[in-house]
């Protein structure tokens, strides 16, 4: 590489199918920056996709819809590799070697799966699930990334992650560096109905939306319950489609927000408006999206071509952990 690059970035995802604003605004937006900055790795976690889904007959469908949209906001794969964590047996191998290094206390109290239990209300705990950020941890050193962008409930993860490097480099050779996160600062857009945007919740805009499809779901949202009719004053700091705007039509933010305190913006009008910024934001990503969405047996050829790349980091990495070892 003969650009001079700061680090390496090991960023993930399960394959969730379609992209979503929320995908948009809290990971890929900003993957797409640091590509320059950094030396990137995007890896697909269809192995952890299993661990909350156990139907794997759309992961590939799914797999290929997400990498369109990868695609469509301008990952680079030239650049960055995209690749599935599945097709690479050395994550396997290192996720092993791994669970020797933490104990199941230690994983027992991650934040970020005891709120998984609550929300999906689990009365008991798949090994596999327990051991996730495990499997994550691998993801990440396998390429030595030094830096993981990530929403906040993914911070935890990262941070086991220190600790198994840690516990690697102390108990046989400094192999890995202690990776940072990289905390997103738009990490929760709301859906629709006002909780946190998701595929599985159905509250989502998508990337593919059209302008007619933004408008349809824009139109049944919720605004302040307290503004029933133009005049009416209203409470931006409550409402969601105040926070759109804030998102994607910054310039004209201020006047929305004077607009509807002083009731002289009516929401239907302000709802409009904000689906011409919506329109706007995304409309750069159509033509690309509808390239790839009608070629996936070329974005599955990209994908292999990065599996190929990223594979030889992979076993030199493996190697170099089995030395550090002693085992082979
Ligand atoms: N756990 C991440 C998520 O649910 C996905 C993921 C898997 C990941 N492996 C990773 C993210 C490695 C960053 C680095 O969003």
């Amino acid at each position: 590489m003969s650009e001079k690059k700061k680090g390496r970035i090991l960023s993930g995802m399960r394959p969730t199918g379609k992209m979503h604003l929320g995908n948009y605004v809290g990971a890929l937006e900003n993957w797409v920056a640091l590509q320059s900055e950094f030396e990137n790795y995007h890896l697909i976690a269809d192995y952890h996709a299993l661990t909350t889904n156990l139907d794997t007959s759309e992961i590939l469908e799914n797999t290929l819809e997400m990498v369109v949209d990868w695609l469509a906001v301008g990952i680079d794969p030239e650049r960055s590799p995209v690749f599935r964590q599945s097709q690479i047996k050395e994550h396997c191998e290192l996720h092993l070697i791994f669970s020797m290094l933490i104990t199941t206390a230690r994983l027992e109290r991650n934040p970020t799966l005891k709120e998984q239990i609550k929300d999906l209300n689990m009365n008991s705990l798949i090994y596999g699930h327990l051991g996730y950020p495990v499997l994550q941890a691998a993801d990440i050193l396998l390429y030595k990334g030094n830096v993981v962008p990530v929403g906040e409930d993914q911070a935890p993860h990262v941070e086991i992650t220190r600790e198994i490097a840690r516990k690697f480099n102390s108990t046989y050779k400094k192999v890995f560096p202690i990776p940072k996160a990289m905390l997103t600062t738009f990490a929760r857009l709301p859906g629709l109905d006002g909780n946190k945007m998701s595929k599985s919740v159905g509250n989502t805009i998508l990337l593919s939306d059209g302008e007619e499809e933004i408008r349809q779901k824009i139109r049944k949202a919720v605004t302040d319950p307290q503004k029933i009719r133009r005049g009416d004053p209203g409470r931006p700091e409550v409402c969601l489609i105040y926070t759109y705007h804030q998102r994607f039509n910054a310039s004209e933010t201020d006047d929305i927000y004077a607009g509807c305190t002083s009731g002289a913006l009516g929401c239907v009008d302000c709802k409009m408006k904000c689906v011409a910024a919506i329109s706007k934001a995304i409309s750069p990503f159509t033509e690309k999206r509808q390239y790839y969405a009608n070629r996936k047996d070329e974005v599955l050829d990209i994908i292999k071509d990065g599996e190929k790349r990223a594979g030889r980091v992979a076993s030199e990495t493996m190697q170099e952990v089995r030395d550090a070892m002693s085992i082979g």
